[in-house]
């Protein structure tokens, strides 16, 4: 194909099965799998899945729906969509420069997100060089070190560019209809596994049984927010442009919430696995507390009590660990291929170049990104988390509401629901949506994105 036809074809996803498989694709990542289960360990259990399912419909399912109606409807990359909602020059650069914001944050976002991929993907080879036997190769892969970690995190990076350069319907569809399957097969097996083993029902209780004593606490609320909003990947652009690639005759309303609840689903289902699982490594002699008698969340839980756990189960545990590390290394894949559709719809439309150049030429860049945090790890790692999660996250979540509420004509947004959606008019949707999203959801995301700075 000549290089003005790749730019002109922007591409569009085959089917509403393809685009609800990518977009819950994207959300569906460490945020569900590694996020939400340590969220819920550190606030107590219960209460937090409480909040955070509430939250999940009332602030990120309407969000989403902002990005997605922005997509489809200019049919754009983030930066271009904002700026074709307003005839304001004043409000044109503003849209541009939040377009810009958004890139660059989904591409910081993408930098350390590879290098915590790469630390779950080198379990996969260690945990086949324990199963063959191979002392060796299993210490060095375990061990971590500059070296493997680069070399992991280029082959992710690598991994991800390779689907991206492939295009909409024959990379990220078509590698999000295999792996998302595949993902919920391995998560409902493990799922099954561990809810067999001693101690398991008592992690059970712990997640199910919510202690309304701890629903009073600030941080509970925010991190519940702060978390509704990374799972569902909004705010960066990463929906809006995977809205952009959404037919004109599907429902969109619909659409969104078959994505919300399906990445609510597997968050929920992750949680079945990780929380019984800590009760259950305790029982086999494992700490799951730290010494302020919290449970262990984070890393520690990921990369050493959880592998601490399939190394008591013996050989069986070899194979547990394996799968394990290999649901988490697709999640992140289907998650990482979206956020570097960012930045390359970006460039590929501003510089009218191939998609093939532009994803390596931004696949390099984030890549080189990633080499710098992990050679000043300690000054980098932390700061770039924070830099983008608490802050880029949640000031652009608010522009895109204000966008879709404010800026874009009322006329225009009723006429794009109705595409695919002929009663939008007397839904419940229409009656509800557009106030909520002018007022209550920018007033939700200020009020956290306020708590969580002040923490
Ligand atoms: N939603 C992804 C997760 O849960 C993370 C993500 C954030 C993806 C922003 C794209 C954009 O891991």
């Amino acid at each position: 194909m000549a290089v003005k036809d790749a730019v002109r074809e922007r591409g569009q996803f085959s089917s509403r099965f393809g685009f609800i498989t990518a977009a819950t694709g994207s959300a569906v990542g460490l945020g569900n799998i590694w996020g939400f289960p340590t969220q819920t360990a550190s606030h107590g259990g219960g209460a937090f899945v409480l909040v955070y399912l509430v939250l999940a419909f009332l602030l990120a399912y309407p969000a989403l729906m902002a990005e997605l109606i922005i997509g489809r409807h200019t049919r754009s990359n983030m930066v271009s969509a904002l700026p074709q909602l307003t005839t304001s020059p004043m409000l044109k650069i503003v849209g541009r420069a939040t377009g810009l914001f958004g890139v660059v944050t989904a591409s910081l976002i993408l930098s350390f997100y590879a290098i915590v991929a790469s630390w779950l993907m080198v379990q996969v080879p260690a945990a086949l060089a324990d199963i063959g036997g191979q002392g060796p190769a299993e210490n060095w892969l375990n061990q971590p070190s500059l070296l493997r970690d680069s070399l992991f995190c280029g082959l992710f990076s690598l991994l991800t560019a390779g689907i991206v350069a492939r295009g909409v319907t024959a990379g990220i569809e078509r590698w999000s209809t295999r792996l998302m399957p595949a993902l919920v097969l391995l998560i409902l097996g493990l799922v099954g596994t561990v809810l067999t083993l001693p101690g398991a029902m008592e992690g059970l209780r712990l997640y199910l049984i919510p202690n309304f004593n701890l629903l009073t606490g600030p941080s509970l609320l925010t991190s519940a927010m702060g978390q509704a909003f990374f799972s569902l990947s909004l705010g960066v652009g990463t929906m809006l442009v995977y809205g952009s690639y959404v037919s004109k005759a599907d429902n969109l309303p619909l659409t969104g919430a078959y994505v919300a609840l399906i990445d609510t689903g597997i968050a929920f289902l992750a949680g079945l696995l990780i929380i019984p699982a800590m009760f259950v490594a305790q029982q086999r002699g494992i700490e799951i507390y730290n010494s302020d008698n919290t449970l262990i969340a984070g890393p520690d839980l990921i990369l050493q009590t959880l592998p601490s756990l399939f190394n008591s189960l013996g050989f069986a545990g070899a194979f547990i660990g394996l799968i394990f590390f290999l649901l988490l290394t697709i999640a992140a894949l289907t998650s990482s291929i979206s956020m570097l559709e960012v930045p390359v719809t970006f460039v590929l439309e501003k510089f009218k170049i191939s998609r093939y150049h532009a994803t390596w030429l931004v696949a390099s860049i984030i890549f080189s990104l990633s080499l710098l945090i992990l050679n000043n790890f300690d000054q980098l790692f932390t700061g770039v988390i924070r830099l983008t999660t608490t802050y880029s996250q949640p000031l652009l979540g608010v522009m895109l509401c204000v966008f879709a509420g404010w800026v874009l004509h009322r006329n225009k947004l009723l006429s794009e629901i109705s595409k695919g959606f002929a009663g939008a008019k007397t839904s419940l949707f229409w009656k509800i949506w557009p106030s909520y999203i002018r007022f209550i959801c920018p007033l939700l995301i200020i009020l956290m994105f306020v708590q969580n700075t002040r923490s």
